[in-house]
């Protein structure tokens, strides 16, 4: 049941499989929304370019999110005005306008049918500790010049202490878009490979990446839109962003007023409505990956029957996003050496504007060698790195990496089907599952990222790395996550470990 609504309902072509050495000017590594934007644009330029794939494209986080186009990103725009002053906070406005702008203009041009529409999005706050922190972010607007009003109520039944209505956003079907926007790059000479899993990575005036199924790819320049970047380049993105994982139910009701809604503070209750589909979206339960596993739809279906009395969930399902240090994504040259390699990750679950605004920054890399915007994502910005979140993501690694191993694991082996536990079998710690048709398997349980111990996913019956978001499932094949190899059954060799930093 845990399947996305967007998913569901766009089919989505099918691109072959890479399975012969290949070269190209532009190697675009990831199918989510930044890769196929990047392979649209530069295949609309007259570039030669190619995306690539380890799964189906648009079936990671771009094809499982709420489809809100906004500029209204949470807490953001004071955050980005104390720390690195009012332009760079209107500058965030300006570029992320300009995506939703550029989604319009798509729709309209190739005439997507991904129930596009523009209404207001309300940010609001139900806690008095953030009224304040309301207040200061409509002054943000206000001195942006952005259209919006400081409201006492919504137009749906949730009491407030404060609501930002900010008029002209957007709300669209995200996978049906990013479908249409790869069909016009093919059609534009641009290349699609799915199911072609890069594993290794060298880079260089020419660079060779190595898929999965030993063939090779040779390419002048690389954009890494894998989510996670899959290669590091010493920027160590393991200990500068954190993987979230949020959750969503949507339940079959008539009438929603036409607007999106998200509060500022924790726990966070995210409202959509598909018009088309009559169904609306609750979003919530954020939390840190491989953390706090709890019945988290069961939190969200219980908020929805106080809200809005309702009873039944149509649809359920997660994703997850990386979260920088100071909220800003990272999007342009991945280090100071390379100038052919560029990256775009950590847009904290505001990507669908966050993704396009990225893509637009690495082409103007490309065509001119700069954009206005370069200073404001680069991954450079040096207050970022020695912050203390900074030293914090580190330490806690660290208790990752020796917290599992203390222990052993249950040594009685369950009878429950359905259940993942970490086992201890002959003194050797292994993840075991048992499936409804009484199949077990066993596999070792240390991530092929960095080594911390995996922890089970109840929610999703996967196996969910607290460090930095890698998932595998029961069966110890990739989900998502930084991670390149998949784990091994327990009679097999030890897991491989590629942390792809260097
Ligand atoms: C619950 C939730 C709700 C959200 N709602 C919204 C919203 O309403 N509005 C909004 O703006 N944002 C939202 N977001 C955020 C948004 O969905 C993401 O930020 C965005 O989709 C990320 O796009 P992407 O292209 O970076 O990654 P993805 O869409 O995840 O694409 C990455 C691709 O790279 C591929 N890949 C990975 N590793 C490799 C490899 N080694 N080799 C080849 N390919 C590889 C994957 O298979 C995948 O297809 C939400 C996020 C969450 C978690
Ligand atoms: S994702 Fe990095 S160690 Fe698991």
């Amino acid at each position: 049941m845990n399947a996305p609504y967007w998913i569901l309902s766009s089919e989505g072509k099918q691109y072959e499989t890479l399975n012969e050495d290949y070269s190209t000017d532009y190697l675009v590594i990831g199918g989510g929304l930044t890769g196929v934007t990047c392979l649209f644009l530069l295949s609309r330029e007259g570039y030669n370019a190619t995306l690539i794939d380890a799964n189906r494209i648009g079936h990671g986080s771009s094809g499982r999110n709420t489809g809100k186009a906004t500029v209204q990103h949470g807490y953001i725009y004071s955050r980005i005005e104390k720390k690195y002053g009012f332009e760079k906070a209107k500058q965030y406005y300006e570029i992320n306008n300009k995506a939703i702008q550029f989604i319009e203009d798509m729709t309209r041009q190739y005439n997507i049918d991904c129930q596009f529409k523009r209404l207001p999005a309300y940010l609001f706050t139900r806690d008095e500790n953030f009224v304040e922190k309301l207040k200061e972010e409509f002054a943000v607007y206000q001195k942006i010049g952005l259209d919006c009003s400081y409201e006492k109520e919504l137009p749906v039944p949730i009491n407030v202490l404060g609501a930002i209505k900010l008029n002209n956003q957007a709300q669209f079907h995200p996978k049906r878009f990013l479908d249409a926007l790869a069909n016009e790059a093919v059609n534009m000479k641009g290349r699609i490979f799915e199911n072609t899993r890069v594993i290794d990575f060298h880079p260089g005036e020419e660079c060779v990446v190595e898929l999965e199924n030993g063939k090779r790819i040779r390419a002048k320049n690389v954009i890494i839109a894998s989510h996670y970047p899959c290669y590091d380049a010493k920027a160590f993105y393991f200990a500068r962003m954190r993987a979230d994982r949020s959750y969503i139910v949507g339940y079959e009701t008539d009438n929603f007023p036409e607007a999106h809604f998200i509060n500022i503070e924790k726990p966070t209750i995210s409202l959509r409505y598909i018009p088309e589909e009559k169904v609306l979206l609750l979003s919530g339960e954020g939390h840190k990956v491989g953390h706090n596993d709890g019945d988290h739809y069961e939190n969200l279906k219980s908020l929805a029957k106080e809200i809005f009395g309702f009873q039944n969930a149509k649809y359920q399902w997660s994703a997850q996003d990386y979260i920088t240090h100071d909220y800003i994504p990272y999007a342009g040259y991945t280090s100071v050496e390379y100038k052919n390699i560029f990256i775009a990750t950590g847009y904290r679950k505001w990507g669908l504007t966050s993704s396009i605004a990225s893509a637009m920054v690495i082409m103007d890399l490309i065509k001119k060698q700069e954009s206005e915007y370069e200073d404001l994502f680069s991954n450079l910005r040096v207050k970022d790195i020695i912050s203390l979140n900074f030293l914090k993501e580190n330490a806690d690694m660290a208790v990752q990496l020796v917290a599992g191993k203390l222990t052993l694991g249950e040594s009685e082996i369950p009878q429950d089907r359905g259940v993942g536990i970490v086992v201890n079998i002959e003194g050797k710690r292994c993840g075991f599952y048992r499936d409804e048709e009484d199949n077990i398997y066993l596999v070792d349980i240390t991530c092929t990222h960095m080594g911390c111990e995996l922890k089970w996913n109840s929610q999703e019956k996967s196996w969910d790395c607290p460090c930095h978001g890698s998932r595998f499932d029961y069966k110890g094949n990739i989900l998502e996550g930084p991670a390149e190899y998949s784990l091994n059954s327990y009679t097999e060799l030890k897991n491989k470990i590629n942390p792809q930093i260097m």
